[in-house]
């Protein structure tokens, strides 16, 4: 194992524990060899492995002839994709937890495991818990995807959910998120949406059979998320999730991949999904409507899916659906992206203006102008000339034409600073 921090010591702890129950399940016995880590007193002093498995020395672990299989749950790229290649080189199977690093150079390492005939097995990298890459590579695969809409980052929804109904402060639940272990080592990865965007875009190449990266996932995180849109889209019937969303429209070719805060209707399953929790609605051509729910962020929910994916390479099923099955981004073309401005959604807006007469005929003219249709208008009592806020919804329009219109009222004397854009999501049936 290369690792051993929260995740590492999940692993360890259910490797333990666990052992007899491993054996019966697959007729072998698993032993942890060896796991490497950077400081190797700090990891002896922490009595979750035996002292004298611990090493410094990669090429201990990575070019073992006594090891068969790799753990990555060390996380972030380098040094670790070069030992995960040097492992996959010396024939040994790997089970990673490292979104970062397939985001970034999947196909790639895809490649250098299928050279070596042996294969990556990644369910902890997106999801924690729950086995949602399983669920797209296995159980759905007789299914056109149409699109899936995930909350993919626990600290970003615990930190929703407690600024919504906890009446937290942003920096407090981050710190919450944070002492409880579900956060980055860099939060900064967690609260930009980088996180939900790598996971989204390893999800969306496994359900459209196409490559995404990380870099092609427009991403927009919570960092800038105003309490007053949180409170507006209460008043209105929704509430606010970091949605990762990926939409193909049926007998289209063009994938739509982004990460950002949504209003969601109250009643959505998905508006249900709180604190840390992940989900991942996935929406399939012969199955409709499927909903994966769970822990997906934490020591142990993320130590189960790589100890079952442990299981799943010692059992032969994941090293055969990896050489079997033409799933994984080095066996697949490019994603046709759909540009961002010819996007279509229902948004809302909240522009700031001072309380002038003609100010709602002249926003109501430019979004009319630009052939946007309006579905909700609010705007609170307030005194001549203070400044207010004003808030519309729109029908489905194009996200270009919503932008250029913002841009022409942010130019209106009365109006304040730039309107805020929130994209509305109407879930498919
Ligand atoms: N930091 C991630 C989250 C957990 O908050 O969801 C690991 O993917």
């Amino acid at each position: 194992m290369i690792g051993l921090g929260t995740v590492g010591g999940g692993v360890a702890k259910l490797l333990r524990d666990e052992a007899d129950l491993y054996a019966q399940r697959t007729g072998r016995r698993i032993e942890l060899r060896r796991v490497l880590v950077r400081n190797a007193a700090k990891a002896r002093a922490s009595g979750l492995v035996e002292p004298d498995k611990v090493t410094d020395d990669p090429g201990a672990v990575v070019a073992g002839d006594d090891i068969d299989m790799v753990i990555e749950v060390a996380g972030g790229i380098d040094p670790v994709r070069a030992f995960v290649a040097r492992a996959l080189e010396n024939g040994k199977h790997v089970v990673t937890a490292n979104k970062s690093l397939l985001a970034a150079h999947g196909p790639a390492l895809f490649a250098t495991a299928r050279q070596h005939n042996v294969s990556i097995a990644f369910e902890a990298s997106c999801g924690g818990g729950i086995p949602c890459v399983t669920a797209l590579t296995c159980g759905l695969m007789a299914n056109r995807m149409d699109g899936l809409y995930g909350i993919l980052n626990g600290t970003c929804n615990y930190i929703l959910t407690e600024m919504t109904a906890g009446g937290k402060t942003y920096e407090q639940a981050l710190k919450e998120a944070q002492d409880a272990g579900f956060a980055e080592a860099d939060p900064t990865l967690d609260v930009s949406g980088a996180d939900a965007a790598q996971k989204l875009a390893i999800l969306a190449s496994l359900a459209f059979g196409v490559k995404i990266e990380g870099d092609d996932v427009h991403a927009v995180g919570v960092d800038g998320l105003d309490l007053k849109d949180i409170a507006f889209g209460d008043e209105l019937g929704f509430d606010v999730k970091l949605l990762a969303i990926a939409e193909r429209w049926p007998g289209e070719k063009w994938v739509n991949v982004g990460v950002q805060p949504c209003f969601i209707k109250k009643d959505e399953l998905l508006a249900q999904v709180k604190g840390p929790f992940n989900a991942l609605s996935v929406h399939g051509h012969a199955v409709g409507h499927t909903l994966y729910y769970g822990q997906g962020a934490g020591q142990m929910p993320t130590a189960s899916a790589v100890v079952s994916d442990l299981l799943g390479v010692v059992s032969g099923w994941a090293p055969a659906a990896f050489s079997n099955l033409n799933l994984t981004p080095d066996l697949t073309e490019p994603a046709p992206l759909l540009d961002r401005a010819d996007t279509e959604s229902a948004y809302y807006l909240r522009m700031e203006t001072l309380d002038e007469p003609g100010v709602m005929a002249k926003v109501t003219s430019i979004l009319g102008g630009k052939g946007i249709s309006l579905s909700t208008v609010l705007q609170h009592e307030s005194k001549a000339g203070e400044v207010v806020s004003l808030v519309v919804t729109t029908h489905m329009t194009r996200l270009g034409d919503v932008e250029e219109a913002a841009k022409e009222i942010a130019a209106l004397g009365p109006i304040q600073g730039e309107p805020v854009i929130i994209r509305v999501i109407e879930m498919p049936a």
